[in-house]
């Protein structure tokens, strides 16, 4: 299979006036699990969502031509408002493959319903949305994404409000993915476990620290740098801007 991979280069991205992250480089690759770690407001989410278009980039550039991606939201995005089962969440997986009218074929349906086996959550498939529970719902909007055949999945903070066993069971699916030379990533928040999941990580606090093999950046100096140190790395950033910023003019 060959690789894919989605650039990030020189990329910063705004709210207003307010820096959320500043002159990112970096790539992921696929066939590969990896993790973004960072602090709250340090730039993981709105990273991703500038990878999916989903935010307008201030400067720098996103590179992914050809490459397909399968997204899940953090949980305070995701907004399920509407009147729809718990297997027709799922199946909106399969829109992309096959288009509006023929999404609800046989074996799309038999394949949804499979993943949801492994999920746990093949006996709720035609409650609606708004009658399970947090974590019954999490894992379903995870089974919509795994029913994407896409080249990378990118799941933000995927094991929020979702117990134990079933975060193994997730984790043992993207090993799955990645074997079959998907790009996984994940923005993760528990520190204790990231050697253990993730071959690469990504740390960011508004602007990159580092990125790499696990084995290789994943140390106590990356994790003060990234945990411990957001008012130094801002004034670095502002510093820096405001040379840049001079430069120009
Ligand atoms: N829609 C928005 N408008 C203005 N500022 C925002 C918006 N979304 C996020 N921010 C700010 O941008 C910065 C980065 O936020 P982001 O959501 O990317 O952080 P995060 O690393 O995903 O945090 P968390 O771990 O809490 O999810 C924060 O300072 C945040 O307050
Ligand atoms: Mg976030």
């Amino acid at each position: 299979m060959t690789k894919k991979s989605i650039e990030l280069e020189n990329l910063s991205v705004y709210y207003g006036k307010r820096c959320a992250i500043w002159d990112i480089n970096v790539t992921f690759q696929s066939h590969s699990l990896t993790g973004i770690l960072g602090p709250n407001g340090s730039g993981k989410s709105t990273m991703v969502q500038a990878i999916l278009g989903l935010l307008p980039i201030t400067s720098g550039t996103v590179r992914h031509q050809g490459v397909s991606i399968a997204y899940v939201p953090q949980k305070k995005e995701i907004d399920l408002d509407f009147p729809i089962s718990i297997l027709d969440l799922v199946l909106m997986g399969a829109y992309h493959r096959l288009g509006w009218l023929k999404w609800y074929n046989k074996k799309e349906r038999s394949l949804a319903l499979s993943i949801m086996q492994r999920l746990g959550i093949e006996h709720i498939k035609d409650r609606q949305i708004q009658e399970v529970s947090g974590g019954q719902l999490q894992r379903a909007i995870v089974a919509r994404a795994l029913l994407q055949d896409a080249d990378f999945y990118i799941l933000d903070e995927p094991f929020t409000g979702i117990d134990f066993a079933t975060e193994k069971l997730l984790i043992s699916l993207f090993r799955e993915l990645r074997d079959r030379g998907k790009g996984v990533i994940l923005v993760h928040h528990d520190l204790t476990n990231v050697e253990e999941i993730f071959d690469e990580v990504v740390m960011v606090n508004s602007r990159l620290v580092c990125s790499g093999p696990t084995k290789q950046v994943f140390d106590t100096h990356s994790v003060q740098k990234t945990y411990g140190d957001k008012e130094t790395l801002l004034e670095e950033a502002s510093h820096l801007f405001e040379k840049v910023r001079k430069g120009k003019t």
